[in-house]
């Protein structure tokens, strides 16, 4: 059984539509991760299931029941936002606490359950201190402790690590991804992050102008975008103007052809994208076996960024197209000197025809 789902739910504001009519459920137990740019609706969709707005059209139902207009307190959900707000008189205990209280809670379960979640949160220690005695990672941690002591069955959450910086981001992805398998709660996460997103989720809802642009595993919706906006938001891509020639090829802009992966709605004629991710360009040198590859190109390079693990090489085609192909850094492979002749290559099955508008339906 599905425990929320959406159906042809919408939310406009006078003009403006907030969230066009979706289609959306979630399964007992998943990560789903709304993403998408600021303004895509993705905010407006988690208020809808959280009961903080009313749709303007269709239904909301959680585990099953029709609960568009149910408040919020009587949902059974659990929310952690950006700015998590503790009460900063009150202790950490107390703040972890407190939900327990409003439920009338027996003191001795309320320091049982409070213990064992801030074990949970590797907080064991800081029960007696005030928030503003703990860092920032610290209090979001505490934040979401306060949430899922009264096990709700399913949790809510928008932006939660946007205030914090990219290391303890990491650290906390990794721990609210340990919280979620060991408790096996169901969860509902807003990021406008892409690495976030394909890090965390069993499932992403990628939003654009509040539609549902696609939806689908992390690795079908980073290998198999169905869109240029997909493709786009999703990691970083080359995406070259084309047309399809009779034999299911591509020639791009820079005149060079290339065999491209067959879709169906890539007929001969047809003007289109071609998308390769960087890391599935090789670049070939001396003694490579390049015969596995049966696209090749020949440029010359004009650019090398490190950033730490992978190295990007940026190399210009005749007519200035300009490729990245990505590598893993290692000590010892030759680096490529700006203005030197580079060979690339890739595969068919690595090169994606997108349709130039819209998106591959079905
Ligand atoms: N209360 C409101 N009144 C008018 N427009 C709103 C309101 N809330 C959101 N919007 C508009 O709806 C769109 C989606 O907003 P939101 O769901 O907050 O996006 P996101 O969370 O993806 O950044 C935006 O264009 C935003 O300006
Ligand atoms: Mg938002």
């Amino acid at each position: 059984m599905a425990m929320v789902r959406l159906q042809r739910a919408g939310k406009r504001y006078g003009d403006v539509v907030a969230l066009h009519e979706v289609d959306l459920s979630v399964e007992e137990g998943e990560f789903v991760t709304l993403l998408g740019p600021s303004g895509s609706g993705k905010t407006t969709m988690l208020n809808l299931i959280a009961g903080m707005i009313a749709p303007t059209v269709g239904q909301v139902f959680i585990a099953g029941k029709d609960a568009t207009n149910t408040p919020p307190n009587k949902r059974g959900l659990g929310m952690v936002f950006q700015n998590y707000a503790l009460m900063p008189h009150m202790t950490i205990f107390e703040n972890v606490a407190f939900p327990l209280r409003v439920r009338k809670t027996p003191e001795e379960e309320i320091k049982k359950k409070v213990a064992h979640v801030l074990n949970l949160v590797h907080l064991p220690q800081v029960a007696n201190r005030k928030p503003r005695e703990l860092s920032g990672g610290q209090q979001q941690r505490v934040a979401l402790a306060r949430c899922i002591v009264y096990n709700p069955s399913i949790i809510l959450m928008d932006e939660p690590l946007g205030a914090l910086d990219k290391k303890l981001r990491e650290q906390m992805q990794l721990e609210l991804k340990r919280i979620h398998t060991d408790l096996k709660i169901t969860m509902l996460y807003v990021t406008h992050d892409q690495e976030e997103a394909l890090t965390m989720s069993d499932r992403i809802v990628l939003l654009n102008d509040g539609r549902i642009e696609q939806m689908g595993p992390p690795d079908e919706m980073y290998f198999k975008p169905r869109s240029v906006f997909a493709a786009d938001f999703l990691g970083s891509s080359n995406i070259w103007d084309g047309t399809i020639e009779s034999d299911g090829s591509a020639t791009i802009k820079s005149g060079d052809k290339m065999k491209v992966k067959p879709e169906a709605f890539a007929k001969p004629g047809t003007k289109l994208k071609v998308m390769v991710r960087p890391e599935n360009i090789n670049v070939i040198r001396q003694g490579d076996d390049e015969s596995r590859f049966e696209n090749r190109v020949n440029g010359k390079a004009i650019d090398t960024l490190i950033l730490g693990g992978v190295i990007k090489h940026y190399v210009q085609l005749a007519n200035d197209t300009v490729i990245i192909a990505q590598e893993l850094t290692r000590s010892g492979r030759r680096s490529l000197t700006p203005g030197q002749d580079v060979r690339l290559a890739w595969r068919p099955d690595d090169s994606l025809p997108l349709p130039a508008v819209g998106k591959i339906e079905g």
